[in-house]
């Protein structure tokens, strides 16, 4: 069982520990609500207040943190205002928008997406870029690009078999400190981590054998 709910006074937290790639933002950021290396429970939804709680799911890179108001007025679901995808250097696709995967509709407008090719539970990050020493860079070169039309609505992110992530919908590229370095409305991301043009895919998946569903 990956799934965990806790109910406190005013807030429900969920955590999916198959999402969570251990960035630590939680624990470290709010450790009086999330308390790790404990025998028990570690998720105190009462030892903040709600609008603290909400935000560690707010900025829970992984949707591992999902929050939920227990009177029903809101929730840590609501897709952005603006779809974008944060390239982490040495680390994942960190995609935020109103989320599909291979059309199917996620819960959580977040994920963080494997682009070592090392991840043992693909097309989601489990961590495996530390191990792996895996190296690309955060802030890819900033391409001439449009605005879109619109900035939000459905992303739907369909891994093809033994090659990258084909993302359909309106998204903004973003490097990880924040410049937008692209604008699509449609692109292929690299996942086999062998591409010389990061974080899109350039064919090298094919020559270096990458096996993936
Ligand atoms: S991915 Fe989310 S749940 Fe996992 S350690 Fe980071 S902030 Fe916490
Ligand atoms: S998936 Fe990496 S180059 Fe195509």
């Amino acid at each position: 069982m990956t799934e965990e709910t806790v109910k406190g006074r005013e807030v429900t937290i969920r955590f999916d520990a198959s999402r969570c790639i251990h960035s630590r933002g939680c624990v470290l950021g709010h450790p009086e609500v999330y308390v790790p290396n404990v025998q028990g429970e570690w998720i105190h939804p009462d030892s903040a207040n709600a609008e603290t709680v909400m935000m560690t799911a707010l900025t829970c890179p992984s949707g591992a943190i999902r929050v939920s108001r227990n009177d029903g007025t809101g929730d840590s679901d609501t897709p952005p205002v603006v779809n974008i995808v944060r390239v982490r250097e040495n680390g994942p696709l960190a995609i935020e928008a109103e989320l599909s995967i291979r059309g199917e509709r996620q819960a959580a407008p977040r994920a963080t997406l494997c682009r070592c090719g090392q991840s043992q539970n693909k097309p989601f990050c489990d961590g495996a870029h530390a191990s792996a020493g895996f190296a690309a860079t955060g802030e890819p070169a900033t391409k001439d690009f449009s605005a879109l039309e619109v900035r939000n609505g459905p992303v739907n992110v369909q891994p093809l078999p033994n090659g990258p992530l084909l993302v359909m919908g309106n998204l903004e590229i973003v490097s990880g400190t924040g410049r937008t370095t692209d604008k699509v409305t449609k692109t292929a991301l690299c996942r086999c981590g062998q591409s010389k043009n990061k974080p899109y895919c350039d064919g090298s998946h094919v020559a270096t054998g990458f096996q993936a569903e």
